[in-house]
């Protein structure tokens, strides 16, 4: 099954494109299935339909759902919930508070995950579309089966080493331990929902059907949020295979008073173009009404792709590496301009900047490389090669390509 998760800032045009994207996947044939994670949902808006938390079908091929966060609660998360909140009460909390207090922080975000697993395993798509909530959500959400790995051992540690030998025998002498023993169900659902979310990194990384697609506009704060989304996927080894910029006032055609955001934008585009290449960039102009319906999804969907099949992983290699050295990072950068000219690297604040000749490339650095200087960088064969010691080095670093 062929996996496409779009994201970026909050109302770029994500859930227009993936709404877009399911759609002509479906007219190429492929069964698809496209399923909104954001607790504020739109797909509903978009496609101009009223959808359910379980998959519904909305046209051949077609399928959507927008999860339910709550009904996937009491579903996975119930038995747990009663117990804990039973004891919370018990300790004179309120029944409302004891409820909230029993879940856990992203928990959200792992019942959509186990949607995605669900949904590969049955077999009956070829392909789905995640419409997620914005960046800072989402990165949560593909980051998740990483911090949540400890999660599963220290639960089936605490159960095997601690509650069955120790705590289970202790409780049948006093009433008030037996009270604060989870039962061996509670242990059952809290195993079984971590056991449905073991994989679930492989499918969102699996190089050869999973993909992620950035939505943004040319704007100087979406920019900015973009690039730092891009450097944490590269991070955690999620594969971004196209940027699509929205939203884009049409250079033809008179735009009034805005033609001043026209000429902001152009600008940003340079940026963008520099900035995220070799990613391929594919641009959709700002539209004179809002994007609702099959039809007008159809057009956004022939505008964006053009002959692109929207169903190839677009692109495989990252853009930026980052590798642990003994000395420190090195930030391997495939540049999208020829080498040539004078270039000079440095940071200012959390960005990396490498300008080359004219061209500037912006990158955002992740947190544990930001304030340190990088040393003098290097080309290894199509790649530039910056390393950061964590040792201090000279302010700014000018060297000839
Ligand atoms: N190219 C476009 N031209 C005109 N309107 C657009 C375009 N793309 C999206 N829109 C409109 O912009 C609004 C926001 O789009 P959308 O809901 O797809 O963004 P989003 O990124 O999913 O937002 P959120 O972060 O709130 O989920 C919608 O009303 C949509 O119809
Ligand atoms: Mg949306």
């Amino acid at each position: 099954m062929r996996l496409i998760t779009f994201t970026g800032k909050g109302g770029v045009g994500k859930t227009s494109i993936a709404a877009a994207t399911a759609l002509r996947l479906s007219n190429m044939g492929l069964r698809t299935l496209v399923m909104s994670t954001d607790p504020a949902h739109s797909l509903s808006d978009s496609f101009g339909l009223q959808l359910a938390a379980e998959p519904q079908r909305i046209k051949e091929n077609l399928h959507a759902l927008e999860v339910n966060a709550y009904t996937d609660l009491k579903a996975n998360w119930g038995t747990v919930q009663r117990h804990y909140a039973k004891l919370f009460f018990a300790q004179g909390v309120s029944d409302v508070m004891a409820d909230e207090m029993t879940v856990l922080p992203g928990m959200e975000e792992m019942f959509s995950l186990m949607r995605v697993k669900r949904y590969k395993r049955s077999g009956n798509y070829d392909a789905m579309v995640l419409d997620t909530a914005p960046t800072g959500e989402t990165l949560r959400l593909l980051s998740l089966p990483e911090t949540l790995a400890w999660g599963i051992k220290m639960v089936r540690g605490v159960e095997k080493y601690f509650v069955k030998p120790i705590a289970r025998p202790l409780a049948k002498l006093s009433t008030r331990l037996a009270e604060l023993v989870p039962p061996e169900d509670v242990f059952g659902a809290v195993d079984t929902m971590f056991s449905e979310l073991e994989g679930v990194r492989e499918i969102l990384t699996d190089p050869a059907t999973a993909s992620i697609r950035l939505v943004m506009n040319a704007e100087k704060m979406v920019i900015k949020e973009t690039m730092r989304a891009l450097t944490y996927l590269n991070l955690y080894g999620f594969g971004v295979d196209m940027v699509a910029v929205n939203k884009l006032l049409p250079m033809d055609e008179d735009s009034g008073y805005l033609e001043k955001w026209k000429a902001t934008q152009q600008k940003y585009l340079t940026e963008i173009t520099n900035s995220f290449a070799p990613l391929p960039i594919r641009k959709v102009k700002m539209y004179d009404d809002e994007v609702v319906g099959f039809n007008a999804l159809e057009k956004l969907a022939e505008d964006l792709y053009g002959d692109l099949n929207p169903a190839a992983i677009l692109h495989t290699e990252p853009p930026t590496k980052f590798i642990r050295t003994e000395a420190g990072y090195e930030i391997m950068m495939k540049l999208p301009f020829a080498a040539e000219g004078d270039m000079e690297v440095w940071v200012s604040g959390d960005d990396l900047f490498v300008q080359l000749g004219n061209q500037r490339k912006i990158t955002s650095l992740p947190l544990a490389l930001t304030g340190i200087t990088p040393g003098e960088a290097t080309f290894k064969g199509q790649w530039l090669s910056i390393p950061f010691a964590l040792t201090s080095q000279p302010a700014r670093t000018a060297v000839n390509a």
